[in-house]
C-alpha cells in the first residue's frame, strides 16, 4: 500500500524541521529518491535528514562525488547526485546498488533521471523506497510531497492483509509474516501490536480465525 504525505515549507528552517519529522521514521536499509529541480531544497532537506540521525560533519553536495558517504549518525548515510547519470546500467556501473547492502539509507538527488527506477528497487522487500517530490511554491514556499510502500515496521515483510475482528467488527491491518497488526492509517513501531496482546486486551481468543481476513493491501 502506498502512504502519501504533503507537506508545506516556508522556509529553509522549516524545511529542516520537516527533515526531522521524516528522519525519525527511517530506517536502516531505506533508500530515498528524491525528485524535484534545481534550487528545490533537495540538499537542503537531506542536511535536515543528516542533522537528525546525529551527522555532525557538514553535508554538501555530492554533486562532483557522485556520492558522499557519513558513517557516524544513528544509522549511516550515503548522499547521492545521480544528475550526471541516466540509466540504470550506468547507476549499476558506478556501483549504486552496493551501497543498498551497506546498512545504511540512501538518499538520491535527481533519482527521475532513471526510468523506472523506483519500480526496479521496490522489487526487493528488503528495502523501503520513499519518494520525495520538492515543488517550488513560491520563493520561499515549497511543497514537499513523500510517498512510499508500506511495509511491516517489525519484520519488513511486504504481505499485510487487511482484516476485521469478527468479535468487535475492528477494522485492522496485519502482517502475515509476523503477526503484527495495526489500525489504519499510519503504521509506525509504536503503533504495531502484538497480535496475542491485542485480542486479549479486547477479551478475546488469540486465535487466527478469530479475524474474517480480506484482501491484501
Ligand atoms: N522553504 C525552503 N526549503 C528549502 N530551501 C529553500 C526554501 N526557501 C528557500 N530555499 C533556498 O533554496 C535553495 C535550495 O537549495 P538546495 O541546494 O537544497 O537545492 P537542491 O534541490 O539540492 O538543488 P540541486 O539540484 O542544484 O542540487 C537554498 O538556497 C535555500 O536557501
Ligand atoms: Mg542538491
Amino acid at each position: 500500500m502506498k502512504e502519501y504525505r504533503e507537506y508545506i515549507s516556508r522556509s529553509p528552517e522549516e524545511t529542516a524541521q520537516i527533515a526531522a519529522e521524516i528522519a525519525s521514521g527511517l530506517r536502516a536499509g531505506d533508500i530515498i529518491l528524491y525528485e524535484g529541480d534545481m534550487g528545490a531544497g533537495k540538499t537542503t532537506l537531506t542536511k535536515g535528514i543528516a542533522l537528525s540521525l546525529g551527522i555532525t560533519d557538514p553535508v554538501t553536495s555530492p554533486t562532483f562525488a557522485l556520492v558522499n558517504e557519513y558513517p557516524q549518525g544513528r544509522i549511516p548515510l550515503f548522499h547521492f547526485d545521480l544528475y550526471r547519470i541516466d540509466s540504470y546500467d550506468d547507476l549499476y556501473a558506478v556501483g549504486f546498488l552496493d551501497y543498498l547492502d551497506r546498512g545504511g539509507i540512501i538518499a538520491a538527488e535527481w533519482s527521475e533521471n532513471i526510468p523506472g527506477l523506483e519500480q526496479e528497487l521496490a522489487q526487493d522487500n528488503s528495502h523501503r523506497v520513499i519518494n520525495i517530490r520538492i515543488e517550488k511554491s513560491g520563493d520561499n514556499e515549497r511543497r514537499i510531497l513523500l510517498s512510499g510502500n508500506i511495509i511491516c515496521p517489525i519484520c519488513s515483510g511486504a504481505e499485510l492483509l487487511r482484516a476485521t475482528v469478527k468479535q468487535t467488527g475492528e477494522k485492522i491491518c496485519v502482517c502475515e509474516a509476523c503477526k503484527a497488526l495495526w489500525t489504519e492509517p499510519k503504521i509506525t513501531p509504536d503503533n504495531a501490536r502484538i497480535f496475542e496482546n491485542y485480542m486479549e486486551s479486547k477479551g478475546l481468543k488469540p486465535y487466527w480465525n478469530e479475524l474474517e481476513t480480506g484482501e491484501y493491501i
